[in-house]
């Protein structure tokens, strides 16, 4: 039986991915948050139940994929409430509304829960510790959607860049047309995920939750191998035919910003496929294919 999505925040950089990585069998429906504003419970209420409804009677199975987030991280830090309404409160909205209908609810969060303090990959189950605001809302709305929905889903990533929307790589394009040379931090380790590929990984274990599957219950998904952000600039430069040694290391404390960012944001993949998900291909490969799509920059 084919798949009808409900995508929130549809037309942000992951939203718009999941609609292009959704099988034309099935049925998707990403609003903008305009359209529906997850902070709004009635207005998720309608939602959900209009969309399992219609979802069922087309003989689909209904999935929620929920890809709104507030996700300007340093802004969070000086609009915790706010933050904390999108990132925690509307969740738990959808969280509810799915348990109601019986709809399974995948739930995106983010390298940020954790501290960045590591030396090996982190895995679902290592203890979680935010240091920043936006870090803690959105790790109070992984707990809110987990405890409230009995088939949610939540699935972290980290490092994300897509045809939609800013991104690391669009700026580092852009920062190469105007300046000789760039200094980037080369002391924050992660994995750089294109988002048409989480998006896919997003659909199948869509599928698989759909038609009966217990996968664990958080997972993570982010591009294979991993590098610094200052490595990540140097392989942009490659993949537009620039000299990568116009990109010069630096410190984090070089570039002070009000949120801090984990030194180390690596997620195991581990899980994922142990669940016999497919993991996301290498970050250098996707980065690759990514560019010659045309996707970016
Ligand atoms: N980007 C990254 O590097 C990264 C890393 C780790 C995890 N993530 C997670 O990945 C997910 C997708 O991020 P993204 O990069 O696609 O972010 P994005 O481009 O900023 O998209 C987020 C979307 O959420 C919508 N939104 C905001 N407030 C809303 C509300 N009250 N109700 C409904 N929708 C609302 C926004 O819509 P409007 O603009 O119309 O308000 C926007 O389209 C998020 O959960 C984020 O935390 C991202």
């Amino acid at each position: 039986m084919a798949l009808a999505l409900l995508v929130p925040g549809g037309r942000g950089q992951l939203g718009q991915d999941v609609v292009a990585a959704t099988p034309g069998d099935g049925l998707v429906h990403a609003p903008s948050s305009a359209e529906l504003d997850l902070t709004d419970a009635a207005v998720v209420a309608d939602a959900v139940a209009a969309f399992a409804a219609s979802a069922r009677d087309a003989g689909l199975r209904p999935v929620v994929v929920n890809a709104a987030a507030y996700t300007a991280v340093d802004a969070a830090e000086t609009d915790a409430d706010r933050a904390f309404e999108v990132n925690a409160v509307g969740p738990g909205h959808l969280a509810a509304s799915c348990h109601e209908h019986d709809v399974p609810l995948l739930h995106v969060s983010t390298d940020y829960v954790f501290p960045g303090d590591g030396d090996r990959p982190y895995e679902p189950t290592d203890p979680t510790g935010p240091r920043s605001v936006y870090g803690r809302t959105k790790l109070a709305g992984e707990e809110r959607v987990l405890s409230t929905a009995a088939r949610a889903w939540v699935v972290r990533t980290a490092w994300v860049y897509g045809e939609h929307g800013g991104n690391f790589v669009k700026t580092m394009a852009r920062l190469a047309a105007a300046n000789d040379t760039l200094s980037v931090v080369d002391d924050q380790v992660g994995s750089p995920t294109w988002s048409l590929d989480l998006a896919h990984g997003l659909v199948e274990l869509a599928a698989a939750v759909a038609s009966g599957g217990t996968p664990p219950r958080v997972l993570h998904a982010t591009g294979g191998g991993e590098t610094t952000w200052c490595g990540f600039a140097r392989a942009i430069f490659a993949e537009l035919g620039l000299d990568p040694e116009r990109v010069r290391p630096c410190g984090t404390a070089d570039f002070p910003r009000p949120a801090p960012r984990p030194a180390y944001s690596v997620l195991s993949g581990r899980a994922w496929a142990d669940a016999g998900l497919t993991p996301l291909r290498h970050w250098r490969e996707a980065l690759r294919a990514a560019v010659a799509a045309g996707a970016v920059p």
